[in-house]
């Protein structure tokens, strides 16, 4: 999918100035940039939940610019929330199966599509509890596995790491990576460029509403804007925009 010339403002501050951003099916794409970049406000822009003052997005060959969020859902894309956004009177299960439903799944497909998931992201254990009370990290967790219930060709993820204790993070890593290697394209937003560096195959530097670098993860640790920018403030973990 592809963003072309995205300008977003927001009363009268600019938040995205002309942004171009492409991910590519199959691929781990990070987008990085302090807090206030603009990175949730093109992810909700990418999705339609939000739009654009000017340009364009293209999902699969198709200009979707005027598509209201769940047509695009429709159409194979999927995100997760920085915040909440799970439905916190439904079980874990309930959540995943909503979500395949959303899509146009059948109830049976749906299920299989719970089932698979649960068992991938850890949470088979507890498929009853409710979705309100879970802590961070099966928080993070089941909000991953809703994305993919929409079996999407794009998935972009808002900080998911976020709240993930360390015991968790390899089994997050691997399942980043298996979307990937599935076909899916991922855009991932983190803060830890530890985890960027070593998870994606291209990254994308944003900088005040602007890309100010782009490139692998060798030539983004090697460029002094982006280390001026960002890379001195990355790694201490600061409060999250
Ligand atoms: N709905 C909104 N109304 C007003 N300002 C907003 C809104 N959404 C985001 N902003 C502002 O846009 C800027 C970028 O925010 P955001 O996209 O959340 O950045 P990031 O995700 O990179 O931390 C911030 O200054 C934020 O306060
Ligand atoms: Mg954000």
């Amino acid at each position: 999918m592809r963003a072309v010339d995205i300008h977003r403002a927001f009363e009268g501050i600019a938040v995205l100035q002309g942004v171009n951003l492409e991910v590519r099916p199959g691929e781990v794409l990070g987008l990085i940039g302090p807090n206030g970049a603009g990175k949730t406000t093109l992810v909700n822009i990418l999705t339609g939940f939000d739009g654009p003052d000017r340009g364009a997005i293209w999902l699969n060959g198709r200009g979707v610019t005027r598509l209201r969020a769940h047509r695009r859902a429709r159409l194979g894309l999927a995100r997760t929330f920085q915040h909440g956004h799970l439905f916190a009177g439904l079980t874990v299960r309930e959540n995943i199966e909503a979500s395949a439903l959303g899509v146009g799944a059948s109830p049976r497909a749906a299920r299989a599509r719970a089932d698979e998931l649960l068992a991938r992201f850890g949470l088979a254990d507890q498929p009853t509890a409710s979705a309100g009370v879970l802590p961070p990290g099966q928080e993070r967790r089941l909000g991953m596995a809703r994305a993919l219930a929409t079996e999407p060709r794009y998935v972009l993820l808002d900080e998911p790491a976020a709240g993930l204790n360390e015991a968790e993070v390899p089994a997050f890593e691997d399942a980043i990576r298996a979307m990937g290697a599935s076909g899916t394209g991922v855009l991932l937003i983190e803060h830890n460029v530890a985890m960027i560096l070593a998870l994606c195959d291209r990254i994308v530097v944003l900088d005040q509403g602007v890309v100010i670098a782009e490139g692998d993860p060798a030539t983004i640790r090697g460029d002094d804007q982006v280390a001026a920018a960002y890379l001195g403030l990355a790694t201490d973990h600061g409060p999250r925009g």
